[in-house]
């Protein structure tokens, strides 16, 4: 499938005035500038055509709104950070104030510009001032190239004494035939669970105070029409690219207005601006869809036009973590590398466990040499042995960590994030080194500087285990998880900047910081620590809403999942690890001959199917059976699809499964893939077309049709492979 990329700069850039109309990707935003205010979002969906000035003009005063009695005498307009100067009274835009003055703001435009290709806007860039308050505002909104909308302001103290920001939101109007709310919720070893509730007056608020991203994080706010789902209805989401504390909200007024809004959110003195200061929010995201699958479309075709997206195969993996936790042992990694190289791994990742005083996760963070008590003779004999076998070598760190027991701790105790005179709770034992704090950042900046010239490393897992409570910066213990949050982007920018070739994994007690903040800056996520493929199946499910799966980590772990004691077939740990980063994580240095065997050809399998499953579109199928699940990923001239068996059927049978995203108008052999020879599933029926060696349909019958699934066992997938033969 082409790729949408950044338009070639070839664009135009020229004031704008009156009614802009942004078009791209089959989407609309029309911003009316007329009010000489903020600009006021009129509308966001689907590509309206293209529309003359009169039309845009009418578009505007048909969308506004009557006043009615015993209410304000002018209308409630969404301006994108709606304010009390203009009527609103919902979620505010922009709150703060100097010494309990400038809390109200009314800002009037300055100056506006518009970028365009070949005729059409696709951005705009609009600043205002309130001239008496002291404070400028300057407003970017971007429409990419795959329909994604982004936007994000800048708040500048012109003059004036210190203003304390408290909060900046930006919004969005969505439709009232939104009437339905789906976001994420989740925590620990359970990422990315679906809720839905009604969109009801008030206000839905998805507050994340964790200092990460989190694991129960909602990953993406959307409103849809009744029903939707991955095909069906009109979808609008929002996504907040922070990894810090945010805020995602949907609220709905007494008078019907709805809005989608979000940004981060501040703690207490956080941000306070002197004369000249800036604030810069993170860029709010915005998908809108007919059905998640479009939404999910629309981030996947942005986060694969980076330019930094990774391109080459994305390497099996081996990683050590439940294979040995923090047993480091020379001799039994030489075995689990060997054993790696023997099934087609390519690369291996020495996880948490290899330096200073880190016998077990109670101490050592913040102590980054190798532990000489392990490792006499450095990493070199392992990085040799592992790179000897043609694999590529990366290290687990956790630089944003400190144990009080480290002699960091003991070196450095104001290093630590605390409120002045006391230590937050621990969580894992652990506490947070303060980033904010200039020697702290150079001593670890250093320290993986180090690391990384000194070893040949391709690879590091960036974990970060534990939330940011009570978050203080030293030595007043001012809150600062903002300035936490931007100096991890600059660590990591740096290390970036200074080792190229080196690639990031960003994992955080499992899924607890998958966002696109962090995406800006790392090459894959890691979804979960439960490896257990029938979790996987839903974690992986909706954290595709946001990251495609070359960018998601997913491994075959034990044949019994160590974080839910489930046991399961090698087909269903390896079928389901199929959709994402392929890995291992597993000791299969103890591993039977046969499971080796059957492993191999599973990696042989991921290596031929990789190219498809990183380009291709992914696709979900609204099944109406909740004990199965069907998705898959759709490329030019063939596709892969699982259906998967969660639980026990309450039908014998799930009738038949429909296979969407196929070209309509085209031929298609659709037939079951297993693994070198294998059948990857039992079946306690008999299919004919599966007895046939498969079936050849067009597109729309299998989008429309479908096909019959056999009968399976819970937990249990059978994977087909559609081939276009005409
Ligand atoms: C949490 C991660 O998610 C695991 O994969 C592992 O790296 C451990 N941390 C190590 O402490």
């Amino acid at each position: 499938m082409p790729l949408n990329t950044e338009p070639a700069p070839t664009g135009t850039t020229a004031p704008a005035t009156g009614v802009v109309h942004l078009r791209r990707g089959g989407v609309s935003v029309v911003l009316d500038l007329t009010a000489g205010r903020l600009p006021v979002v009129a509308y966001w969906g689907g590509d309206l055509g293209h529309l003359g000035i009169d039309s845009l003009a009418a578009l505007v005063r048909a969308g506004i709104p009557a006043v009615v009695p015993n209410d304000l005498d002018v209308p409630e307009l969404v301006e994108v950070l709606p304010g009390a100067s203009g009527g609103w009274r919902g979620q505010p835009g922009i709150e703060g104030h100097t010494e309990g003055a400038d809390w109200t703001l009314r800002f009037t435009a300055e100056s506006a510009t518009v970028d365009s290709i070949d005729d059409t806007a696709v951005a705009l860039t609009a600043t205002a001032i309130d001239p008496a308050a002291g404070i400028r505002t300057v407003l970017r909104l971007e429409l990419l190239p795959s329909g994604l909308f982004r936007h994000r302001a800048t708040v500048t103290r012109v003059a004036g004494a210190e203003y304390v920001l408290d909060s900046l939101q930006l919004a969005l109007p969505v439709p009232r035939r939104a009437s339905e709310l789906l976001d994420l919720a989740g925590r620990w070893g359970h990422e990315r669970t679906p809720q839905r509730l009604p969109f009801a007056v008030g206000t839905h608020l998805r507050d994340s105070r964790r200092g990460r991203t989190g694991t129960d994080a909602a990953l993406i706010l959307a409103a849809g029409t009744p029903g939707f789902g991955f095909n069906a209805g009109e979808v609008w989401a929002l996504h907040v690219g922070w990894s810090g504390n945010h805020r995602e909200y949907a609220e709905r007024l007494s008078n019907g207005t709805q809005v989608l809004g979000g940004g981060e959110l501040l703690l207490p003195g956080e941000v306070r601006l002197a004369a000249g200061d800036s604030y810069d929010s993170p860029w709010v995201y915005a998908s809108w869809g007919r059905g998640l699958d479009q939404v999910a479309e629309r981030f996947h075709d942005y986060l694969r036009s980076r330019p930094g997206h990774p391109s080459s195969p994305r390497p099996v993996v081996l990683n050590t973590w439940e294979a040995v936790y923090f047993d480091h042992d020379l001799g039994r990694l030489t075995e689990l590398a060997e054993a790696a190289a023997e099934v087609g791994a390519e690369r291996f990742v020495l996880d948490d466990g290899w330096f200073r005083h880190r016998r077990d996760d109670s101490a050592g963070l913040g102590d980054w040499y190798v532990d000489e008590t392990v490792w006499p003779d450095g990493l070199d004999p392992l990085i040799d042995r592992v790179t000897g076998l043609g694999l590529q070598f990366g290290l687990w760190v956790e630089p944003e960590m400190i144990n009080p027991d480290s002699d960091l701790a003991r070196a450095h105790p104001e290093w630590m994030l605390a409120p002045a005179g006391r230590l937050p709770v621990a969580s894992r034992q652990q506490q947070v080194l303060d980033l904010g704090h200039p020697e702290a950042f150079a001593h670890i900046l250093q320290r993986l500087d180090e690391i990384l010239t000194r070893n040949r490393i391709g690879y590091l897992k960036w974990d970060h285990n534990r939330d940011l409570v009570e978050a203080g910066h030293s030595p007043t213990g001012a809150a600062g998880v903002h300035e936490q949050t931007l100096a991890v982007y600059r660590l990591l920018d740096e290390l970036r900047e200074r080792h190229p070739g080196v690639e990031i994994e960003s994992c955080s007690s499992g899924g607890g910081r998958a966002d696109l903040g962090i995406l800006e800056r790392t090459d894959r996520i890691w979804a979960s620590d439960v490896i257990d493929p029938l979790e996987r199946q839903q974690i992986q499910r909706w954290t595709g809403q946001l990251v495609p799966p070359e960018l998601v980590g997913s491994h075959v772990g034990s044949p019994t999942a160590h974080t839910t004691g489930r046991s399961h077939a090698l087909s269903f740990r390896a079928g389901t690890a199929l959709f994402g980063h392929f890995g291992i994580e597993w000791d299969i240095s103890r591993a039977t001959q046969a499971e080796r065997a059957e492993l191999a050809d599973w990696v042989s399998l991921y290596k031929e199917l990789r190219g498809l499953l990183h380009t291709g579109r992914v696709v979900r199928a609204d099944h109406a059976d909740a004990s199965a699940l069907l998705h898959g990923v759709v490329g030019e001239t063939d596709a892969l699809f699982a259906f998967v068996q969660l639980t026990t059927p309450l039908t014998a049978i799930s009738g038949p499964v429909v296979l969407p995203g196929l070209e309509p108008a085209g031929t298609y052999r659709v037939a079951a893939q297993y693994p070198g020879d294998r059948p990857n599933c039992r079946s306690t029926t008999t299919l004919p077309w599966l007895g046939d060696g498969g079936v050849t349909l067009p597109g729309s019958v299998l989008a429309e049709s479908g096909l019959q699934m056999p009968a399976l066992h819970p937990e249990q997938l059978l994977l087909l492979r559609v081939t276009r033969v005409g």
